[in-house]
């Protein structure tokens, strides 16, 4: 049975995941920052039989993330997906265009973005990166945006989710080269479509099952060759 993990599984995309691959029988490392809150997944969870476990883990605290990383020394991970992202302050779905706009920047709200989108997939690829060679698999994906498509910003604006998202797709494709010569590992991001969840808000074009089924479909014919690119959820890809 091989073995997925999820970052941000407590809601959205992270949580619909966690829901597919264990219908399809995988074993589910399912990471949250609070596990208590997390009530959805905990039933999920509980009907599981021990297919899917709960695990506390904050993309920020490194000390979190290395100490979930030796918890899980003896588990092959086949595939470690970096769901767990933010927008920063404010709500593009509540306050439309107006977000992030120039002239309004919250510097510490940056820093946090940049922390939990950008270098907590990189903190995560390093700590895991021995459990996903041990796997069958080998895969390591990290949900991007197409707001960070530099090629496709025509509307401006969002300035530190844009950068946060550029800058992890430099990181991933740059992960996809070190990582597919000296481990065999295909690393890529994607772009899971505007999605209805708290970040997409209620009228975004598609459902998380629509979603994350693209996804998986997409992550199942993943190779060391096709990764490292922008992939959006339908298998089309996007301009850097
Ligand atoms: N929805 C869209 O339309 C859309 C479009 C493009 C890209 N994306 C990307 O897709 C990913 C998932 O988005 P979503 O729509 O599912 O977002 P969401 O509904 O807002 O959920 C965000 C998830 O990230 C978790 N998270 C935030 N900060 C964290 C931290 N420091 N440590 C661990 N977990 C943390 C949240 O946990 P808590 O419950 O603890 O807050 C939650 O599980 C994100 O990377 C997002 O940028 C989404």
């Amino acid at each position: 049975m091989p073995t997925v993990l999820v970052t941000g599984a407590s809601r959205g995309i992270g949580l619909e995941f966690v829901r597919q691959y264990a219908a399809d029988g995988w074993r589910v490392l399912a990471c949250v920052r609070s596990p208590q809150r997390a009530t959805d997944l905990q039933q999920l969870a509980e009907q599981s039989a021990g297919q899917v476990t709960v695990h506390a883990l904050d993309v920020e605290d490194h000390a979190s993330i290395d100490a979930l990383a030796t918890a899980l020394s003896a588990e092959p991970i086949d595939v470690l997906i970096n769901s767990a992202g933010t927008m920063g302050a404010g709500s593009f779905a509540r306050e439309g265009r107006a977000f992030g706009k120039f002239g309004n920047s919250d510097f510490a709200d940056w820093e946090r973005v940049y922390r939990i989108n950008v270098i907590g997939p990189m903190k995560m690829a390093e700590a895991f990166v021995g459990h996903v060679a041990r796997s069958s698999q080998k895969k390591i994906v990290t949900l991007t945006s197409i707001l960070g498509s530099i090629g496709r910003n025509s509307i401006g604006g969002l300035y530190a989710y844009r950068a946060s998202k550029a800058a992890v797709n430099a990181v991933m494709r740059s992960m996809s080269i070190d990582l597919a010569s000296a481990q065999g590992i295909a690393a890529t991001t994607m772009h899971p479509g505007w999605v209805r969840t708290d970040m997409g808000g209620p009228r975004a074009d598609i459902d998380v099952v629509t979603s994350v089924s693209g996804m998986r479909r997409v992550i199942d014919g993943l190779t060391t060759e096709n990764a490292g690119r922008f992939w959006m959820y339908d298998g089309s890809k996007l301009p850097w």
